[in-house]
């Protein structure tokens, strides 16, 4: 298995859309095992999109497992989101956005329900809600070639980005 690199904001491929998934052969195989790999390789890591990560074809994948001991490996293949009820108002970080520096609150469906296949294509529907229901829109959101800065108002991203500026200004000094 092999560790990808994660890209980095505003690294231009955030920007890419995940590519459908239709033959779930060895070589999706691969890169399923690849991003789990990652993952779990990453400290405090939640889930992660394909489209984050250094692959050729973006695959429409994500993969999700915040459990303590890290034994619980969920992966969605073209998810969509398919109901939304209520909102959720809480922090999110990203493993492409200044991760160690930046948490901010993102406005979500509270409950939703995703319609996809499973790792193998198997087609699956799931009720998810409160912080499930907010990694998956997280998720999926970078599946459609977004970060969850692009739902912040852009007076609030550009005051980030200035702070961001100034605290990696500061750490290079020290
Ligand atoms: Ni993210």
């Amino acid at each position: 298995m092999t560790i990808l690199k994660i890209l980095q904001y505003p690294d231009k491929r955030l920007k890419r859309v995940g590519v459908p998934v239709e033959n779930f052969g060895p070589e999706i195989q691969k890169v399923i095992d690849d991003m789990f790999e990652t993952h779990y390789a990453t400290p405090n890591c939640a889930a992660l999109a394909a489209t984050q990560l250094d692959l050729d074809i973006p695959w429409h994948i994500t993969v999700i497992d915040y459990t303590q001991d890290k034994k619980s490996p969920f992966c969605i293949v073209n998810g969509k989101i398919t109901y939304r009820e209520g909102e959720q108002n809480e922090y999110e970080g990203c493993m492409s956005v200044f991760p160690s520096q930046l948490h901010e609150k993102v406005k979500r469906a509270q409950k939703i329900k995703v319609s996809f296949q499973d790792r193998h294509g198997k087609p699956q529907e799931i009720d998810a809600s409160g912080y499930f229901a907010k990694c998956i829109q997280h998720e999926l959101d970078h599946l459609d070639g977004y970060v969850y800065l692009d739902k912040l108002h852009p007076i609030k991203v550009e005051r980030i980005l200035r702070k961001i500026k100034k605290i990696q200004r500061q750490a290079k000094k020290d």
